[in-house]
């Protein structure tokens, strides 16, 4: 391959990547937005009870220690999703060092947090899904606390470049749950109905799968990504291009369905 054709292949890459982010920003901090509106303002009118009509198990009267975990699980996924795309920006990075590093202490010690709430929140509190997808999502929570954990380390060691690698999977793993909302909009446009599972269980083989894709995809697309950076193939580059293209027209449909469907008109409940 010539060089210049590399040139055109790598700036394909680059631009499929650009508006993959762009649009996944937007789609998680309307999520963010909607986590504000919604749950956020129920508690602060004290209406914790309201969070029942989306979360079958949010608030149950009388477990005090229970609603904390959830209450908790559901301010800092606010601050987690709005401080990830800032984290992860470059420019952020480059012109605001010390937001950079005190946003990573603060992302990095609320990953764990998230995890650890969430594993409550399934095996002890209990939430809706099959045995499944309890593993998948407990999976999820022990990924982001092994990525959590690599990237403070190779911070501390000064290894920028692993360091910057470990906080996009960090990123990726900590977007799973948001990944799923997505992934799950896009699947019911397709459809229009439930295909692939029980709408009143919320089990069946097409969330199974869901709920395992939630990190692998992204994390798998990302390695290509890395791959295709250093790769001399075309081939392969265009290829890695194509298929970022094609998970983001996912996301976007997945978006604007979520969006229009469940997390604006939560907004005004
Ligand atoms: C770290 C990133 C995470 C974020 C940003 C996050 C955010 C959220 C949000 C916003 C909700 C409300 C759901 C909605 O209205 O759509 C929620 C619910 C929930 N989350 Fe998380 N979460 C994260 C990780 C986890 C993990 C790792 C687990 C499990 C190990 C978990 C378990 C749960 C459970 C069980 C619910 C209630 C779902 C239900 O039963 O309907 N979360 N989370």
């Amino acid at each position: 391959m010539t060089k210049a054709n590399s040139i055109n292949g790598k700036k394909v890459l680059n631009s499929a990547v650009t508006v993959w982010f762009a649009i996944a920003v937007l789609g998680q901090w309307i999520f963010a937005l909607y986590v504000l509106l919604f749950y956020a303002k129920a508690m602060a009118t004290g209406h914790s009870e309201n969070w029942n009509k989306a979360l079958p198990n949010g608030y149950v009267t009388g477990d005090t220690l229970g609603n904390v975990v959830v209450g908790i699980h559901l301010l800092l996924a606010i601050i987690i999703i709005v401080g990830g795309p800032l984290q992860i920006t470059p420019k952020v990075r480059e012109y605001a060092p010390t937001f950079h590093r005190w946003n990573g202490r603060i992302y990095i010690t609320i990953a764990f947090i998230m995890s650890v709430t969430g594993l409550y929140m399934v095996w002890v509190r209990g939430s809706i899904g099959g045995i499944v997808q309890h593993i998948s999502i407990s999976i999820n929570a022990i990924l982001i606390m092994i990525a959590a954990t690599l990237t403070i380390k190779y911070a501390m060691d000064r290894n920028f470049k692993t360091h910057r690698i470990w906080a996009i999977r960090l990123f990726l793993l900590v977007n799973g749950v948001w990944f799923f909302r997505v992934g799950f909009f896009f699947w019911l446009t397709l459809h229009q109905r439930p295909v692939g599972f029980d709408p009143i269980t919320f089990e069946g083989p097409f969330l199974s799968f869901l709920s395992f894709s939630q990190y692998i995809i992204p994390l798998t697309l990302f390695e290509l990504y890395l791959k295709a950076k250093k790769s001399s193939s075309k081939k392969f580059i265009y290829i890695t291009a194509m298929l970022i293209f094609l998970l983001t027209v996912i996301m976007g449909i997945g978006i604007f369905a979520a969006s229009i469907g469940i997390w604006f008109p939560r907004m005004n409940y």
